[in-house]
């Protein structure tokens, strides 16, 4: 069949470097992905279009892209699976990094932040007699996350580093959390202190918004966003609470617990604390903003009937019986 390939282009040696839009049509065959059809362009109508490959089987990551706007491995994506009933596929680089040439974009702050999280395992304690051991659940806990091609989907599409680019990410947070799991990590099996303290910082783990974009683009079942949840409770349990994001879950539950339902009203004001006035001070705008709009919360908030068998769910969260 033939397809229609709109792909974003851009020379940054152009007299002027914009980027535009260049249609092409291909002939593509039953099985072939949109890498294929990049390679058909690149070989046979313009030898100047720029994209990275390698492996061509998902395993090196070098081919992420934008295709229909969401995050994927051209290597991994087929032409049908996307084509549409227009026969059409709009493909454009990677997100949240800046653009070298085409398709290719620049890793280097991704790079920048894996190196922030220092990757790589930091025992303390005594050395063993012998080799460090991790059992095999512990190994294949991990095995999930060391599945990770750092191919930058993750990345791409995360809308937190949209708005803020200081943010570490999810896939520097996920590789964090392969050595906070890591039981050969820390002090004698336990979870480093200094790891979750660093992570626990501005633009660290706290930052996530839970979107699940990560989730849904990683082509590797990573689940980034599950493992900067795993890593708040590691941050938790080793008593890192005394800080906004920990404040907000504990909060979050305590108020859910209490009516049934959110508080929305006292929710950021319970976090930040009643006397902390420059902090309130900072949430006028929304507040103005939400009145104006009509979505100011109740002042008084009211119990939802049956808010007693939520209080017990959340007590049985918390303590779960021994079987
Ligand atoms: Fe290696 Fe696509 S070319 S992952």
């Amino acid at each position: 069949m033939d397809v229609t390939i709109k792909v974003r282009r851009y020379d940054p040696e152009a007299e002027n470097p914009e980027s535009y839009w260049q249609e092409f049509t291909v002939a593509a065959e039953d099985k072939s992905t949109v890498l294929d059809a990049l390679i058909k362009i690149r070989e046979d109508m313009d030898g100047t279009l720029s994209l990275r490959c390698s492996c061509r089987s998902s395993i090196c990551g070098s081919c992420a892209v934008r295709v229909n706007g969401q995050a994927r491995l051209a290597c991994k994506t087929q032409v049908s699976e996307v084509s549409g009933p227009d026969n059409a596929i709009v493909v454009e680089p990677a997100g949240n990094m800046g653009t070298i040439k085409d398709l290719v974009v620049d890793f280097g702050t991704f790079w920048d932040k894996i190196v922030a999280i220092e990757p790589y395992l930091q025992p303390q304690g005594p050395e063993p007699e012998g080799e460090y051991l991790a059992s095999n659940e512990s190994m294949l806990h991990l095995s999930a996350v060391t599945a990770c091609i750092m191919c930058g989907c993750c990345v791409s599409d995360c809308t937190v580093l949209e708005v803020d680019p200081t943010f570490l990410g999810p896939a520097a947070l996920a590789k964090a959390y392969r050595f906070t799991a890591d039981p050969r990590d820390g002090d004698a099996g336990g979870v480093s202190k200094e790891r979750l303290e660093k992570l626990g910082q501005v633009t660290g783990m706290w930052d996530c918004t839970r979107c699940a974009e990560c989730v849904e683009v990683c082509p590797k079942g990573i689940a980034p966003m599950e493992r900067i949840m795993a890593l708040r409770e590691q941050a938790m349990a080793a008593g890192f609470n005394n800080c906004n994001g920990a404040r907000h879950a504990e909060v979050f539950v305590d108020l859910v617990a209490h009516s049934g339902r959110l508080d929305e009203l006292r929710l950021p004001v319970k976090t930040v604390g009643i006397t902390n006035i420059p902090a309130l001070m900072g949430f006028l705008p929304v507040g103005i903003r939400a009145f104006t709009h009509g979505k100011m919360p109740p002042i008084i908030h009211k119990k939802i009937e049956g808010a007693h068998n939520v209080q017990k769910l959340v007590e049985k969260l918390e303590k779960p019986e021994k079987v």
